[in-house]
């Protein structure tokens, strides 16, 4: 199957998704492949064009991945062998995606051609040393890279998948529903040093969800999902989260990349050369 045009939908926390994201949109256009980037929280499934490949990034989150990503992928339209191909980042264990994501695509008529899991840096709970960071990011690079060319040359496939991660699935998104509750938001939730803030606003024109409202300081309201971008891209690390590590977080972009003056992410398009 020649692959032309990609439509490319991904969201990211802090940055590792985005990152072998873009690596993936060099190599296709190295190989003459037109590439539409679109970051899913600011896109409306309904209008995906479904003449194209479509290609879905995110990080696993509990074990599958953030609620704001399952609702984009339900609200996909039925189509008729769209193909469809998927990468997830995560710190070592996905669990509930690749098989149910694979189930549901096919249920709406997707033809799924490629899933490939990238182990990057955790963002949470953990931070690894610098230069264990770095070389995750190095090796990803190179995974993203190879992965893009075997969905051109149409080698990708998208793997098996036992009973398992159904089950761990149904779990994930029942707990990442309750992590939506207001009990577990004060429980996990974030504090704003006011002594560190300097009033920049800038978490709150990046979260993905509108959760934090810039008055004279920031003030979340209760439906974060925990994408930690706010924490680590906070330039004067103002924000603490209860589960983050000695205060320490990871982020492998700037706040940059997530605005820009129409509040769209990265560029939005990118096209092959000639
Ligand atoms: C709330 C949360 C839950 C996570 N759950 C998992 C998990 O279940 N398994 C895993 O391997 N990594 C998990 N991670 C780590 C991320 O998947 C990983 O660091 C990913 O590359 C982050 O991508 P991003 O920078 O694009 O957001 C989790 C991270 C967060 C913030």
């Amino acid at each position: 199957m020649q692959i032309e045009k990609v439509e490319f939908y991904y969201f990211s926390g802090t940055g590792n998704t985005i990152i072998l994201v873009e690596k993936m949109v060099e190599t296709f256009k190295k190989y003459g492949v037109q590439v539409q980037l679109r970051p899913i929280e600011k896109s409306d499934p309904e209008t995906i064009n479904l003449q194209h490949t479509l290609g879905l990034a995110f990080p696993v989150a509990g074990l599958s991945t953030y609620p704001l990503v399952w609702e984009f992928i339900e609200s996909l339209p039925i189509t008729d062998g769209t193909p469809v191909f998927m990468l997830d980042t995560l710190a070592g264990y996905s669990g509930g995606i690749v098989g149910p994501l694979h189930n549901k695509l096919k249920k709406k008529g997707y033809e799924p051609i490629g899933a490939c899991e990238i182990i990057m840096p955790l963002n949470i709970f953990f931070i690894q040393s610098d230069e264990t960071r770095s070389k995750l990011i190095e090796e990803g690079l190179k995974k993203a890279d190879k992965y893009a060319k075997a969905i051109i040359n149409d080698e990708a496939n998208w793997g098996s998948f036992p009973v398992l991660p159904t089950f761990l699935c149904n779990m994930s998104r029942f707990l990442m529903r309750s992590w939506e509750w207001k009990s577990q938001q004060k429980l996990l939730g974030f504090q704003v040093k006011k002594s560190k803030c300097n009033q920049c606003g800038i978490c709150s024109q990046i979260c993905p969800l509108n959760n934090i409202e810039m008055k004279e300081y920031p003030i979340y309201k209760c439906k974060c999902q925990f994408c930690m971008r706010c924490v680590s891209l906070c330039p004067q690390k103002a924000i603490n989260c209860k589960v983050t590590y000695k205060g320490k977080t990871h982020q492998a972009v700037t706040a940059k990349k997530f605005i820009t003056p129409d509040k769209s992410s990265i560029k939005d398009e990118i096209k092959a050369k000639p």
